[in-house]
């Protein structure tokens, strides 16, 4: 245990990414620094993980940490020009010999540095077999353009007691990985809720992201309670939220193409990025 926080803080090219998204962010402080710190150093050391440091091949550096579902996720993965094919080679074989049944090309919840692949990756994890189990988009809206709109029912901010509640209700509407960032968010006071009378409707969150400040995301909106806007009013009122706090823009990773018009009603789109991500199934020999 120790060994893995030892080894990860001596290769600290993810802790120092992790900073500087941070430190590009507006409400940047060292208290914060230090607290995110620790509790990557925390995350880091309750996981196993690999890392792939082929420096003497050329290919290039990867790291992924390994969940005890077996899950790893991959947090980084910086290959050499040309060199992507046989660096994912190499990180398949590292987090198999760890046990790991399956290699996911993005980063634990609240944790990942980018939501998916880039294009010039895609192809390397293609080649080796990987399956596509989400294209989507990455978005930067400029948060000033967002207001709050009135309606019924209302958006409310959930306190810290009512948090818990919220949670479990999203882990049993959407699913667990979200119940996890919404207790992270609520710690913060950046969940939202509309209800029905006691029934929650839609849900929607900021802040709850680890490795960059001012991200919007979560949001759900209750199946029965789709299509009557409270989507957009929810997601309006937690990116206002974000402009209240001083941040002029929000990140809001991972939108199903079909949701972005949704974004685009609410807010200004200052920015667009499409997004692979694939999962690599390690208990097949690798191609
Ligand atoms: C996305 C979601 C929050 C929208 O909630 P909502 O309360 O129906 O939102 P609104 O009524 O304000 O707007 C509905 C919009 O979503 C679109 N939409 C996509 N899927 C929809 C669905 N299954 N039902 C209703 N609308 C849907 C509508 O076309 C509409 O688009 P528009 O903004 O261009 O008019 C909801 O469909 C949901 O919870 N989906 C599953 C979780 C999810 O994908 N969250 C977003 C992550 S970025």
């Amino acid at each position: 245990m120790g060994d893995t926080v030892a080894a990860m803080t001596a290769h600290p090219r993810w802790l120092h990414a992790l900073i500087e998204a941070n430190q590009a962010r507006e409400g940047y402080d060292d208290a914060a620094a230090a607290a995110l710190a620790d509790e990557a150093a925390a995350m880091l050391g309750s996981l196993d993980f690999v890392i792939v440091d082929d420096g003497a091949r050329g290919d290039g550096v990867a790291l992924a940490v390994i969940e005890p579902n077996g899950r790893a996720c991959c947090l980084e993965f910086a290959p050499a020009p040309g060199r992507a094919g046989s660096l994912l080679r190499s990180l398949a074989d590292a987090a198999r010999a760890r046990g790991s049944d399956r290699l996911w090309s993005a980063g634990p919840p609240r944790w990942y540095l980018r939501s998916g692949v880039d294009a010039d990756e895609a192809d390397a994890w293609a080649a080796l077999g990987a399956r596509v189990t989400s294209r989507h988009v990455d978005l930067l809206v400029d948060a000033s353009s967002c207001r709050p709109v009135a309606g019924e029912p209302s958006v409310e901010r959930v306190d810290a007691a009512a948090i818990e509640g919220v949670a479990r209700w999203v882990g049993q509407e959407f699913s667990n990985d979200w119940a996890t960032e919404v207790r992270a968010a609520g710690a913060v006071g950046g969940v939202f809720v509309c209800r029905y009378g006691s029934d929650l409707a839609a849900f929607a969150a900021h802040s709850g992201h680890a490795v960059a400040r001012g991200t919007f995301g979560p949001l759900g909106t209750a199946r029965a309670a789709r299509g009557r806007g409270l989507g957009g009013r929810i997601a309006a009122a937690a990116i206002a939220d974000l402009w209240e706090r001083g941040f002029e823009t929000a990140l809001v990773p991972w939108v199903e193409p079909s949701i972005v018009s949704l974004y685009g009603r609410v807010a200004r789109v200052l920015d667009r990025r499409d997004r692979v991500l694939f999962t690599l199934n390690l208990a097949a020999p690798t191609k």
